[in-house]
């Protein structure tokens, strides 16, 4: 089957990647000339290494391409799948202009091709938005009626950046929402080959479950984030209580890491647009304002901590490990460093700070801190650290790094360290959440 993906970037190239594995011939439309030329010689737009791996073997063996020209990819395909960026606005709301500029290159080709194809909006869009804006937009350019001489679906999608490729051949549902019934049994046969429940419904339906996902997810975050701050408060590690809770099935295990709070393309975008979305129907989420807000504050907990050992900060020279907005990508969306950083100065600290993989996308952002080529070198001559991003190599730190310090002192802003190993090497460990156990 040939499948057109417009939009190489995460979303876009992991689907892309994933039907190619199933034997697909896939073609990637991006408006970006940069991505596709390097989509064109196997290397991914970001790091993610398995998924390069697999870009490499198909693009070598000829079943997937990428291109510029949206309109001719359309042409030639029977599933268009429709993966560009859905950015917030400074409102919350999000920015529909490029699935509206693709939606119109999906008109056009339509116009001209006489075969039944599948349309498959993917990107994350607030509910109503396939139905009454991509499909009267593709009826009116392309002058055919969808469910008769086209099929309109929505697809969203569910994978984690870092996981993307495995997220993609083994999620844990695949949600199809259909206008016709055709589109959607031709979607699902698509699928078929990948082992997961499938859910049929309509595209308000499909929509709205991404958004109920991804608020979820940032709920149960700002969740551990308000125990894990009662916690320290209270003398109690707040590692074990999560861990107890989630135990019990009904809550959950997973997503209960506490931290400097929840960063990413999606997770904040997400719960915003769902806010802004309820809004326009006069629904207030007290909910989504009160996550949003435990969120806002978990940096400020972070220095909070770095405070109460280092004291003021005015003057204090101060390392930050991980720039990422998680451990493990190079990707500085909606990072926890931005707002941390800009404190750490506000309250007249000397920023420096290491990521092993995202420095050149950060310093693109804040190019005034200084930058150090390792975690080691961050550390040196430091007066306190605080972990941002949850890189294994920050486990590694011991004895040797902490000793250059000139005030030993570590805030683990993810709860990634373990904290008898950081005082074991000689140096003072605070974490969100953390206070030493007693009677273990
Ligand atoms: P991205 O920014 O990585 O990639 C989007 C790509 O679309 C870019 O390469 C851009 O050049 C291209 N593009 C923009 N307008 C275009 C047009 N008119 N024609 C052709 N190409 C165009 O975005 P992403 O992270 O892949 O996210 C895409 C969507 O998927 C968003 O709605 C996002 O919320 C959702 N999503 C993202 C993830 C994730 O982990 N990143 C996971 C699930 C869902
Ligand atoms: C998130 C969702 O997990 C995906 O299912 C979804 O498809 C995607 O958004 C999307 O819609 O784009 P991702 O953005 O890759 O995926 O990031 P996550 O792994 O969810 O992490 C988001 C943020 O939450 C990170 O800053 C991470 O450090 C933080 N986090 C995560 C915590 O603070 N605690 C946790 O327990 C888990």
């Amino acid at each position: 089957m040939k499948i057109c993906v417009i939009g190489a970037g995460y979303v876009g190239l992991a689907t892309g990647v994933m039907f190619g594995k199933l034997g697909h011939e896939v073609v990637c439309a991006d408006i970006d000339e940069s991505r596709v030329k390097s989509v064109n010689s196997g290397r991914l737009p970001f790091h993610e290494p398995p998924l390069e791996k697999e870009l490499k073997r198909l693009v070598k063996a000829g079943s997937l391409r990428a291109v510029t020209d949206t309109r001719g990819a359309v042409r030639d395909c029977k599933f268009v799948f429709i993966c560009v960026q859905t950015p917030s606005l400074p409102s919350g709301r999000i920015d529909i202009n490029p699935v509206k500029a693709a939606t119109r290159e999906v008109g056009r080709a339509l116009r001209r091709s006489e075969d039944y194809k599948v349309i498959v909006m993917k990107s994350t869009v607030v509910p109503g938005t396939t139905d009454s804006v991509v499909k009267p937009m593709l009826e009116r350019l392309s002058g055919r009626k969808c469910g008769v001489h086209f099929g309109l679906c929505m697809n969203p999608e569910f994978l984690q950046e870092g996981t993307a490729l495995e997220d993609s051949m083994e999620p844990a549902r695949i949600v199809v929402g259909s206008e016709d019934k055709r589109s959607g049994d031709l979607l699902a046969a698509l699928y078929r080959p990948v082992k997961a429940p499938k859910v049929r419904t309509d595209p308000r339906s499909a929509e709205m479950i991404k958004y109920a996902s991804n608020t979820f997810l940032a709920t149960k975050i700002s969740y551990a984030n308000e125990i894990a701050n009662m916690c320290e408060r209270f003398g109690i590690d707040s590692e074990q209580v999560l861990e107890a809770a989630g135990m019990d099935p009904r809550i959950g295990r997973l997503f209960l890491r506490p931290g400097l709070g929840f960063g990413g393309s999606c997770l904040p975008k997400d719960v915003r647009a769902l806010r802004d979305r309820a809004r326009s129907e006069g629904y207030r989420s007290r909910l989504l304002d009160a996550l949003l807000a435990i969120n806002e504050g978990q940096p400020v907990e972070g220095i909070r901590l770095l405070e109460k050992a280092v004291g003021p900060l005015r003057g204090k020279r101060i390392a930050v490990l991980g720039l990422a907005f998680k451990g493990g990508v190079d990707d500085i969306r909606e990072t926890r460093a931005v707002p941390l950083v800009t404190e750490l100065m506000a309250r007249g600290a000397r920023v420096v700070a290491y990521d092993p993989m995202a420095m050149d996308n950060f310093i693109s952002v804040m190019p005034t801190i200084e930058y150090a080529s390792s975690a080691a070198e961050c550390l040196n001559g430091a007066d306190g650290c605080i972990v941002q991003a949850d890189w294994p190599e920050f486990k590694r730190l011991g004895r040797k790094e902490f000793s250059k310090m000139t005030n030993p002192v570590v805030v683990d802003g993810r709860r990634c360290l373990d904290p008898a190993a950081v005082e074991k090497a000689g140096a003072r460990y605070l974490g969100i959440g953390y206070a030493p156990g007693r009677g273990k």
